[in-house]
């Protein structure tokens, strides 16, 4: 029988627990305070603290009964350690350490953007290694090649300025599109034209290509789009998010493409929030059947966060004989994603 591995995720304003048996999701419980931050714009901090700690205790007992499984058959407990906010994740990590006490069973305090990467392997085989990640999510967006998931990740490159969902997020709101933003474009987008606008696509000119081929930007292609509005009254919502998430994608693209043929790794994970995106998903699967790279791309309800993706990475460490986090551990709230885990 397979380990059963419990994952922790309160990086943000989701408190999520999964619960895997090897490869298999048993459960994948999400407790969102997002309601309570829509009228902020933004994830407030003490917001998200303060429901982690009301929702943390249904949430493990929902998801022990949906495993139909109890307490005691857990193996080992992962929880994602850091990068986050730190009053959210110190939560998760007290909670996990008190379980992992109680239940004597190892815990593995893990990197939330390798878990992202990592919850690929619920759905497909073991990530293939080596092979190139993208990833984008609302905090973070870099280029990674990933040797070995659990333990052997390099950043190729990463945003220089505003992570792909936060610039999903900040023209949401200046479309009046509402919180989170990113769903919200995507929507919006399929009712527009792509190529009615031509926004810029950051860091793209050969002097880019020659000195940061992976870096990207996004705050000129969000100024782009406030000076398009500002200059055009009546402009057609519709085509401005399509030609806006267009140019995202594009770029996204193109780099991550431009990585894998560097490295000569035929590979490519694309994970974190935005890869539920439907334009990216669409231009993601042809452009890699174009240049004959295996494209894997968790399934939408995968992408963002959830405990699953927690699970699948305390589940791959525990296969590979990992060494649990020793003794009592703080969040760390800056954790580079080089460091899986603990
Ligand atoms: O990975 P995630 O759930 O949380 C972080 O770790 O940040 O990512 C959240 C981000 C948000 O910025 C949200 O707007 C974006 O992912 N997102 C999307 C879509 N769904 C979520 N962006 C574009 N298209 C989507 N369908
Ligand atoms: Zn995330």
């Amino acid at each position: 029988m397979q380990p059963i591995v419990l994952g922790i995720e309160t990086s943000c304003d989701e408190t999520a627990i999964g619960i895997v048996r090897g490869r298999t999701l048993l459960a994948n419980v999400i407790a969102s305070s997002v309601e309570e931050h829509a009228r902020f714009g933004g994830v407030v901090p003490e917001i998200a603290s303060r429901a982690h700690l009301e929702a943390m205790q249904p949430s493990i007992q929902r998801a022990v009964s949906d495993a139909k499984i109890s307490l005691r058959d857990i193996d080992a407990i992962a929880v994602t350690a850091g990068p986050g906010l730190v009053g959210a994740l110190l939560v998760g990590v007290a909670s996990a350490s008190g379980l992992a006490q109680g239940l004597g069973r190892p815990l593995y305090g893990v990197n939330h953007l390798a878990a992202h990467v990592s919850v690929d392997y619920l759905t497909h085989d073991k990530p293939t290694d080596p092979t190139i990640a993208l990833l984008v999510s609302g905090g973070h967006s870099s280029l990674l090649q990933v040797d070995d998931i659990t333990g052997s990740i390099t950043k190729l490159g990463a945003t220089m300025d505003d992570a792909a969902g936060e610039a999903f997020d900040k023209i949401a709101r200046i479309l009046d599109l509402g919180f989170p933003g990113g769903p919200a474009i995507d929507r919006e987008a399929a009712k527009g034209s792509a190529t009615a606008l031509d926004f810029p696509r950051g860091l793209t000119t050969s002097n880019d290509w020659a000195t940061r081929p992976y870096e990207f930007s996004f705050s000129g292609l969000k100024t782009a789009v406030a000076r398009y509005l500002e200059s055009t009254p009546k402009y057609v919502r519709a085509d401005v998010a399509a030609s806006f998430q267009e140019a995202i994608v594009d770029v996204l693209l193109l780099k991550a493409l431009a990585a894998c043929k560097e490295t000569g790794i035929n590979s490519l994970v694309i994970a974190g929030g935005v890869a539920a995106n439907s334009r990216l998903r669409a231009v993601a699967e042809d452009r890699c059947a174009k240049a004959g790279i295996e494209l894997r791309i968790p399934s939408p309800g995968l992408c963002t966060d959830n405990g699953a993706m927690v699970a699948a990475l305390g589940s791959l460490m525990l296969s590979a004989g990992r060494p649990a986090t020793r003794g009592a551990f703080d969040a760390d709230s800056s954790l580079p994603v080089e460091r899986v885990s603990l």
